[in-house]
């Protein structure tokens, strides 16, 4: 990290995250999500919308005095209202931060907010205003940034900066763009707005295409320093990005990235168990990272070469992001080497190498009824093999 610039995380997931069908979370369970975010040492933890509900406002508070070290963040609309339940939702934290947002593309200012541009300007002036009255820690979100033109999204993120804003978040609100255009997005808004050095400019991705990974992190490439995400990429719709792939595609390519986080990335997989247990939401196996599957190699050639030297086939190491081993799954495809290796972790070693000819040939005899195969399945069948020879 000597010399390179900070990445804020901003973990969304209490917020966005809730916003995805059947992911509501009660007020006890935000506040275990919220610090085990803490514990993972996220920047900024955005807790909530006060203004949606009772039950969203006393979520926010409770978060507020729950955490210490990281910041807390209430979500508001460009309104007086919503932000007064923010500031006041807000009142007990160690570090607040109020995130209030506008749209700004000409289909949301036309069909949704049935305002002129030049009445969304004045409006995002005025919000951010008020927003400072309750503390200096005020972010601004021109919803629908991926859509906006280019001109007016300027000039709003110039005027809203005077105001007092300083953090710009840039959202792909509808998943719309994609990785190069995106990227251009970012870097021509640093170097457009005239007092962009005020502000630290962030990213806020969807992913309706699959990309808002790839959208972050083309983004922090051209000068965001701040990413907006989820844990498991739960999320509105198809979801935000995933915090645990741009964490860890910008912790494994520091050769590219100018900048990194300070997150404690072994809390990772836990953080990831907790979020899925406590929203239903199950983790595919083959999802990067947090995924079972993520560290697990089963074709033979691959055992072999990880157990030769593990960067054959690994770019991470499991325990970096809290597992506790990398998993060989045995299968039909899996070499002697792994099932010998195997065998060892459990505490059987053959004397003679009969032995274990004969434990292998019924091993694969086995795995070829059977997909996968536990240590169990290990147990039983070396006792029959030694007990036939
Ligand atoms: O996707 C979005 O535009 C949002 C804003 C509130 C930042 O979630
Ligand atoms: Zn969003």
């Amino acid at each position: 990290m000597a010399g390179k610039d900070k990445l804020f995380i901003f973990d969304t997931t209490l917020r966005d995250g809730e916003q995805s069908p059947g992911a509501s979370m009660t007020r006890e369970e935000k506040v275990r999500i919220a610090k085990a975010l803490e514990k993972m040492r996220v920047d900024i933890i955005e807790a909530g919308f006060p203004a949606a509900s009772t039950g969203d406002f006393e979520s926010v508070r409770a978060v507020a005095r729950a955490v210490q070290d990281s910041t807390v963040c209430g979500l508001a609309r460009a309104k007086d209202v919503d932000i007064d339940r923010a500031g006041e939702a807000l009142k007990e934290a160690n570090s607040a931060r109020i995130h209030t947002f506008l749209a700004t593309s000409p289909i949301h200012m036309q069909y949704k907010l049935k305002m002129s541009p030049d009445e969304v300007l004045t409006q995002a002036v005025a919000a951010v205003k008020r927003a400072r009255q309750w503390t200096d820690n005020v972010e601004f979100s021109p919803e629908d940034a991926g859509r906006s033109e280019l001109d007016f999204l300027c000039r709003v993120i110039e005027a809203v900066i005077d105001a007092g804003a300083r953090t710009i978040n840039i959202p792909d609100t509808v998943g719309y763009n994609i990785p190069q255009q995106f990227g251009e997005l970012m870097r021509n808004l640093i170097e457009r707005v005239p007092n962009s050095d005020k502000a630290v400019f962030s990213v806020h991705c969807h992913n309706d295409l699959g990309v808002a990974v790839a959208n972050s992190l083309a983004a922090v490439l051209n000068g965001a320093r701040q990413v907006e995400c989820t844990i498991n990429g739960l999320g509105e719709r198809a979801g935000n990005a995933a915090l645990e792939e741009i964490v860890m595609a910008v912790r494994t390519r520091q050769d590219v990235f100018p900048c990194d986080t300070t997150l404690d990335t072994t809390q990772i997989v836990p953080c990831s168990r907790l979020v899925s247990s406590i929203t239903g939401f199950p983790v595919q196996p083959n999802k990067a990272i947090v995924g079972a599957n993520a560290f697990a190699h089963e074709s033979g050639i691959h055992q072999d070469g990880v157990l030769k030297h593990r960067d054959t086939y690994e770019i991470m190491r499991a325990q970096d992001v809290g597992w506790s081993e990398n998993r060989i799954v045995l299968g039909k495809h899996s070499g002697r080497n792994a099932f010998r290796t195997r065998l060892k972790d459990l505490g059987i070693e053959f004397t003679a190498e009969e032995e274990l000819n004969e434990a292998f040939s019924r091993f694969k005899e086995l795995a070829d009824k059977k997909h996968e195969i536990f240590d169990e399945d290990l147990q039983a069948l070396v006792s029959e093999a030694t007990m036939a020879m």
